[in-house]
């Protein structure tokens, strides 16, 4: 006779009762790169590479969460979500729509049917000046390698900073032929006293960046996903109202961050960006196309 075994596994933790029609999910806080942008390891972040969910708990959970938020999609990150490459695949089918944002040095997910986001910042030496020596070669040669009739949407994607904004134009005309679904651009968060030296100090000095970008889109509509819309409402007349000063005007907000944090339980940060995060000169592409599709569908709906 089969024995039935009760496996009691720990509850999630209690994030209220609001609805998130979205959330995402750090995995792992383990990374094998230690890009000079990255929001996920500063400071103040729940962020420690020793606090684990194990798979079944994690399977768990995330299903508790999908049932309470009513979370419809969900997106796979990290740290380096490829990590757990298994987990992310079996968690995948939990969402009506999942997708997954990789540094593709593990390979690139097969995952039919889904987005995958690839990170890559610029051209060779400027990627490699932030994502590491020999990355850029080996991301690359992972795109090659991938069964292109798999039946995944793969992207590549290019966070903007001030040091690699140089190599936008090249950046595009180096992977236009390759063999990716398109090419999306978003923009450095910064902290609050951010002296990283990667943002701008003055929006006006971002504009110029923002237009070398509308110019790419112009030039590449097909290869380049951003779109002219969302990516005006970047430039310094229109961010604010987008995204306010504390983030009070900001739709990503309605998003659900779930970071691995203390004891591998679950803990949400002010927003997807961490908790340390300056909105009034916040580059999130996100933040602004969901706020054109608002604009959009209020203006068509009357
Ligand atoms: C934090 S990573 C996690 C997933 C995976 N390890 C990767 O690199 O794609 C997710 C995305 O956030 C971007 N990112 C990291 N730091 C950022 C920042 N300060 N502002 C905006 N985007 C950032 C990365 O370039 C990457 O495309
Ligand atoms: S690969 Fe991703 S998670 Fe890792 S350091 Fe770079 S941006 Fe951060
Ligand atoms: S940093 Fe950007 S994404 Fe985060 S709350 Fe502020 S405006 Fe929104």
């Amino acid at each position: 006779m089969k024995r039935e075994v009760n496996v009691q596994f720990r509850e999630p933790t209690d994030f209220g009762d609001v609805e998130y029609p979205s959330a995402l999910v750090n995995v792992t806080n383990v990374c094998n790169l230690s890009c000079s942008h990255c929001f996920v390891f500063r400071a103040d972040n729940p962020n420690r590479p020793k606090d684990k969910m194990d798979d079944a708990t994690m399977l768990h959970q995330l299903e508790a969460l999908r049932d309470r938020h009513k979370i419809r999609s969900m997106l796979f990150m990290g740290g380096e979500p490829m990590i757990r490459r298994d987990l992310v695949l079996k968690a995948m089918d939990l969402f009506e729509q999942s997708s997954i944002v990789t540094n593709g040095t593990y390979g690139i997910p097969s995952a039919p049917g889904h987005l995958v986001t690839v990170s890559l910042d610029g051209p060779e030496e400027l990627n490699d000046a932030i994502r590491g020596e020999g990355v850029f070669q080996k991301v690359k040669r992972t795109i090659f390698e991938r069964d292109q009739n798999d039946g995944t949407t793969v992207i590549l994607q290019m966070t903007i900073t001030k040091e690699n904004a140089p190599g936008i134009e090249e950046f595009v005309e180096m992977v236009k032929d390759w063999p990716v679904d398109g090419v999306a651009f978003t923009f450095y968060v910064p902290t609050k006293e951010d002296d990283s030296g990667l943002g701008w100090e003055d929006l006006g000095e971002r504009d110029e960046v923002v237009r070398r970008v509308i110019a790419v889109k112009q030039k590449h509509p097909d290869v380049v996903k951003s779109n002219i819309g969302a990516l005006e409402l970047m430039l310094s007349e229109r961010c604010l109202e987008v995204t306010g000063e504390h983030g009070e005007h900001c739709g990503l907000r309605l998003m659900l961050p779930l970071y691995m944090g203390e004891g591998g339980n679950f803990e949400r940060t002010f927003c997807c960006y961490g908790n340390d995060v300056d909105c009034s000169r916040c580059g999130a592409y996100g933040v602004f196309n969901g706020y054109w599709h608002r604009k959009q569908q209020g203006a068509t709906s009357g």
